[in-house]
């Protein structure tokens, strides 16, 4: 790591320290030869890290938990949403043993139902009536926790200018109800936002500067980089749905290390060292400015048995032996 990068690292931690807590991390457990749970936690504890995003609810993450003040994001996996929706009482049993047997002592922010579901997916459907059962079985824990979904920004038809932003016309009818029901509970919509995933797809009009937030100026449309854009041209198209108060929760973003196109430990670094000081800095982007972004980095670590591109397997902070790859000390 060159001294450049380390005074960024070390810019990021002083700013982070002071404000206030926007940054949690993804724990995904797609692997074969991660930490126990009890570690797990105890990493994050150690790093200072106070909001966790699962994708499953396993019960010996949520035994982890027990007692440790950290925030909870915690989802209903894809395969589990059509019976929630069909069942009312399978959405209480869920809601029974992974939410209210623990909430003495778990902290739940949210519970997200469904993951990247495309509106051509069956299961997108569901999606909206699972969202209601789950919310009709939190009793009198409605108003603590919040239900949402995770929505990937392949959804948008439009996302250039981001003024210009708009779901697609297949999206339309799948995500404006859900957006309603959200707006209703006044509760964000979730999104997953990956500047990466641009970038390597049309390198001809993104650079590696726009997207890892080390461009000098702003663009010709207002924008210093391409993460505040892309979660501007999904406030326009939420807009346009008619709900005009929605806030976005980054569900996951990051840089992978390797694996792929621009995919090194040096890039990830300077992402994940921007990112994280960009969110909590308070700027906000040029549509909802002077807030700090709540996002969930993804992920805690590296995952050796995800499928997919090669990079998908080179996204964590740290290695399975507990290793932190970019010397962040402290991620919050
Ligand atoms: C954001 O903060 C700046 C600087 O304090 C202020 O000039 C501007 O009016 C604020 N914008 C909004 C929308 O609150």
């Amino acid at each position: 790591m060159g001294v450049f990068l380390l005074l960024l690292v070390l810019i990021g931690l002083e700013t982070s320290k002071a404000a206030a807590q926007s940054v949690g991390v993804c724990y995904g457990i797609v692997a074969n030869n991660l930490p126990p749970a009890v570690e797990v936690i105890d990493l994050f504890k150690t790093n200072g890290i106070a909001r966790m995003r699962i994708y499953n609810p396993n019960q010996a993450t949520l035994e982890a938990l027990r007692g440790s003040n950290i925030e909870l994001a915690i989802g209903v996996p894809n395969e589990e949403i059509q019976s929630i929706a069909n069942d009312i009482s399978s959405a209480a049993n869920w809601v029974q043993n992974n939410i209210i047997n623990y909430a003495n002592n778990v902290i739940f922010r949210y519970i997200i139902l469904g993951n990247e579901i495309s509106p051509n997916d069956p299961t997108s459907q569901f999606i909206l009536p699972a969202m209601q059962n789950i919310y009709g079985a939190l009793g009198n824990l409605q108003n603590q926790i919040k239900i949402s979904t995770a929505i990937q920004l392949s959804l948008l038809g439009s996302s250039y200018p981001p003024s210009q932003g708009e779901f697609s016309p297949d999206a339309i009818p799948y995500i404006t109800p859900i957006v309603n029901f959200l707006s209703t509970n006044g509760a964000p919509l979730l999104a997953n936002v990956y500047p990466y995933f641009a970038y390597i797809s049309d390198q001809k009009d993104i650079s590696l500067e726009y997207a890892t937030f080390t461009q000098q100026g702003y663009t010709d449309i207002g924008y210093q980089n391409l993460f505040d854009a892309m979660l501007d041209a999904l406030y326009a198209a939420i807009l346009k749905t008619g709900a005009s108060d929605l806030q976005i929760v980054v569900s996951e973003s990051g840089w992978p290390s390797a694996g792929g196109e621009g995919a090194t430990t040096e890039n990830a670094a300077a992402y994940y060292t921007n990112l994280i000081n960009h969110v909590n800095s308070g700027i906000g982007t040029p549509m909802r400015p002077n807030q700090s972004i709540e996002t969930y980095l993804f992920a805690m670590f590296d995952e050796n048995m995800k499928p997919g591109a090669t990079s998908e397997q080179y996204f964590g902070l740290f290695t399975p032996d507990k290793s932190q790859k970019y010397n962040i000390a402290s991620i919050n």
